[in-house]
């Protein structure tokens, strides 16, 4: 079976958040499934600068207006990758998808919707004019930015053969629909019926996500929680009754972890790697992230978070608790970026805490690893998260998640209470609704639990025994693609 990924991000070479774990992730996922898949990416240009060659397999005279090419080059283990050269789109410098003042692109709308178009054309065989081997039997699309090629091969495909490949889009995170106005309906190139209910009209405007949740065969989100979750108001973001009425075509799919790329016993960014046997080992590394972050050392608890510093994940909460968290002899060391508001907050709580808070302003990709190694436990406070990776990076380091009961969060962490601690199955702590009272209290139960080392360990152990591998979660992917080509 040959699927064509279509993503706005995929690690090694673009990366702003999960997404990119994810798609950088599938392909190996889906191989040892007998499916080939080839991821196609924006150019970029970290992107175009990662080919060795720079051989154009296809042209646009006009793609949406723009002149393109098609680049192909591999990605992390040896998987194909297409790659779209619009220069008049992607050769530019700042972020993905906002410039250096951080404010979204302009032209959001037309860079994600000609990717969209071609990863229709190349599926739908513009390349086997040139090369017989470019078919696919299915798109898989990832959020809003992939969502307009489900849209051009329902309502628009190539060569006019409707409906002949399926497609599945992922919604990895609700709260980004691709929302524009009603003026570039005509610059899709789409045929006047596709404005309406069932096609690419969502307000009064055009929303690039919901265009591909209404077209794709198939809907999946990264956790059977957020599945949920997304039916009602509160985390469908006005999207609700689309998923509600596409029923049976929604699935919730668990995000899976790189396990070659998250593992403690064989990490190159550990001073002291270590296992689930040797967890006393974990020492030499909590150590280092003392001096890292300028912590004081001692035998307390050293919390970490790693995160967007945004309201999903609850960062404006955060702030307001720390005097709590460092009054009950914890430590904090904190990286992420984001909101300037939530970086101003977090530093002055480090002014007032010196040697207690830590904070680094930044991404930066080592030093994620290093917090995982040497942290105790790592906060999750989100108030929405569709799967959440940071917890299952926590749950194989033996950096006990303390998270909200959401999405992949409720999914993925057997909470501490009394009976999962009796049965000898808790891997981490949870609490509901983000607000100081709900935060302070996990924290404090977390210190408490960190005070009796047997239990302590015996909560690491567990999730280091899980498996959040992508075997399970590949096959359901497999299985998934297969109903739909059959
Ligand atoms: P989201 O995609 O919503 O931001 P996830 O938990 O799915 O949340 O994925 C976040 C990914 O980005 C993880 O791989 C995490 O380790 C990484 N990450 C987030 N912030 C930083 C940062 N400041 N530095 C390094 N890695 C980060
Ligand atoms: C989004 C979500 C996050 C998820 C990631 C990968 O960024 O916010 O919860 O883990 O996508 O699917």
């Amino acid at each position: 079976l040959k699927v064509l990924s279509v993503a706005s991000e995929a690690v090694p070479l673009i990366k702003t958040g999960g997404l990119a774990d994810v798609v950088g992730a599938l392909p190996g996922a889906l191989a040892p499934h007998g499916v080939a898949m080839t991821t196609l990416l924006p150019g970029y240009p970290a992107v175009v600068q990662s080919l060795k060659q720079r051989r154009a397999v296809f042209a646009w005279d006009s793609l949406l207006g723009t002149p393109a090419r098609l680049l192909a080059g591999k990605l992390d283990g040896g998987h194909p990758l297409l790659v779209l050269d619009a220069p008049s789109l992607f050769a530019r410098a700042g972020a993905p998808y906002t410039d250096a003042a951080g404010l979204d692109w302009g032209d959001n709308w037309q860079r994600f919707a000609a990717l969209g178009r071609a990863a229709a054309d190349i599926a739908g065989g513009a390349l086997v004019q040139r090369k017989k081997t470019q078919r696919f039997d299915l798109v898989h699309a990832h959020d809003w930015q992939g969502g307009m090629a489900a849209a051009y091969l329902r309502l628009a495909p190539f060569g006019g053969k409707e409906g002949r490949i399926p497609s599945v889009v992922t919604i990895h995170n609700m709260a980004f629909q691709g929302w524009f106005g009603a003026d570039i309906f005509p610059r899709l190139g789409l045929p006047d019926a596709a404005w309406s209910l069932d096609g690419v009209e969502y307000h009064g405007g055009v929303s690039l996500l919901k265009a591909g949740l209404a077209c794709a065969h198939a809907v999946t989100t990264v956790s059977p929680t957020y599945a949920r979750e997304i039916r009602s108001s509160s985390f469908g973001m006005g999207l609700e009754g689309l998923i509600i009425a596409r029923g049976d075509a929604v699935h919730g799919i668990l995000n899976g972890i790189d396990t070659q790329v998250w593992n403690p016993s064989a990490d190159p960014y550990l001073s002291q790697p270590y296992g689930r046997r040797t967890l006393e080992k974990r020492i030499a590394n909590k150590r280092a992230l003392e001096a890292e972050f300028g912590l004081d050392e001692d035998d307390g608890p050293v919390f970490i978070v790693i995160s967007r510093l945004t309201w999903q994940k609850g960062m404006d909460v955060l702030p307001e608790v720390l005097d709590h968290l460092v009054g009950i002899g914890a430590r904090l060391a904190l990286l992420g970026s984001g909101d300037a508001q939530i970086e101003q907050a977090l530093s002055r709580a480090a002014a007032r805490h010196p040697g207690r808070i830590g904070i680094r302003i930044g991404y930066d990709e080592d030093l994620s690893h290093r917090m995982q190694g040497g942290g105790d436990a790592i906060l999750v406070p989100s108030r929405f998260e569709p799967c959440g990776l940071t917890q299952l990076y926590g749950l194989a380091y033996g950096c006990i998640p303390v998270v909200t009961r959401t999405g992949g969060l409720a999914d993925t962490v057997i909470d501490a209470n009394p009976a999962a601690l009796a049965a000898g199955c808790a891997t981490g702590v949870q609490f509901d609704g983000v607000g100081y009272d709900s935060l302070a209290a996990a924290l404090t139960r977390t210190v408490a639990l960190y005070q009796d080392r047997a239990v302590w360990e015996r909560i690491q152990n567990n999730g280091m025994k899980c498996d959040f591998s992508w075997k399970a979660s590949g096959a359901a992917y497999a299985d998934l693609y297969r109903s739909l080509t059959a």
